[in-house]
């Protein structure tokens, strides 16, 4: 595996497997590697001929007094892992490189799509999503790139970017992966006392109750929120930062439970906090 810290050389490397007629996949990270980010690997590894993992810890989808500072890094360990899984290329970019002072260019999405959930929680963040993810396409040229369910909004704002500015790859949607117990595996999670650890299987069940509910006949989704809440409030660890039931294509407002549905969440345990999400078809 080729490692690559110059945005040039990365670009020229790209440039080069493209004219030998090779495929590029891209797994955007920040690194920090789990079995999620994993499946995203190895789905890139079956379907394209070179693979580049990117692994940047992206300082400006970090809103003031959130974690970029304690973000867990570990450049090594990454790399052990990534090597095990014939990735081609590491693309690990500095911070200076990927943003010079005189940095000012910004891709931003708007509407209904980046308004709710984490983008109403976590202002700014998409923005600095869409920017470093348009950067490293433009930079490792993938003819694919492979993004988890996990983070549902981030995809659908990502396909969304692609779509409208006419980007030359397609997006892979890759399913969550889950620890044994349910929990939707994160680089967060070792953030997590063995107290909260064991309270933020609830968010897991909720998602699967609130599943539940739907298949039995529940079509109210003010009902269902208000279950789901009643059943994390009953953790004293967990505060809910929110619960969104919406369409799963564009995250329109439902009047009801019909068509494709995202139930999505975020709830904090002390200051770490968890998202993980599920889609019912009705
Ligand atoms: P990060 O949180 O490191 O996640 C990188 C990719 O791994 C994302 O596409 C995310 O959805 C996926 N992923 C994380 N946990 C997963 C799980 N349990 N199952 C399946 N996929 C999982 O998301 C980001 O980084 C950044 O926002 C990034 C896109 C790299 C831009 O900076």
């Amino acid at each position: 595996m080729q490692l690559f810290e110059n945005i040039t050389k990365m670009q020229e490397w790209a440039r080069e497997q493209k004219k030998q007629g090779q495929s590029i996949a891209l797994v955007p990270t920040m690194g920090y590697l789990h079995e999620g980010h994993l499946a995203l690997v190895k789905e890139a590894r079956r379907q394209c001929d070179k693979v580049v993992v990117s692994i940047f810890v992206n300082p400006i989808q970090f809103g003031a007094g959130e974690d970029f500072e304690q973000y867990p890094r570990d450049l090594e360990q990454d790399s052990a892992l990534l090597e095990k899984e014939r990735v081609d290329a590491l693309f690990s970019p500095g911070i200076r490189d990927m943003y010079p002072g005189s940095f000012q260019t910004f891709v931003e999405a708007y509407g209904e799509i980046t308004e709710k959930m984490c983008g109403a929680s976590r202002p700014g963040h998409f923005k600095g999503v869409t920017t470093v993810v348009s950067k490293l396409f433009n930079i490792c040229q993938p003819d694919r790139a492979y993004f988890g369910q996990k983070d549902a909004q981030q995809l659908m704002i990502v396909e969304k970017m692609v779509r409208e500015l006419n980007f030359p790859l397609e997006i892979i949607r890759v399913p969550i992966v889950r620890e044994k117990d349910g929990l939707a595996m994160s680089s967060r999670n070792v953030y997590l006392s063995p107290e909260e650890r064991a309270e933020a299987l609830v968010l897991y069940r909720a998602l699967k109750m609130a599943e539940e509910e739907i298949k039995n006949g529940e079509r109210e989704i003010g009902i269902i929120r208000q279950k789901m809440e009643e059943m994390i409030e009953a953790c004293p660890r967990a505060a809910i930062d929110y619960i969104a039931i919406n369409n799963a294509n564009d995250l329109s407002e439902l009047q009801t439970c019909t068509g494709k549905v995202l139930i999505a969440l975020a709830v904090k345990f002390g200051k770490t906090r968890l998202i993980d999400n599920l889609i019912v078809e009705v």
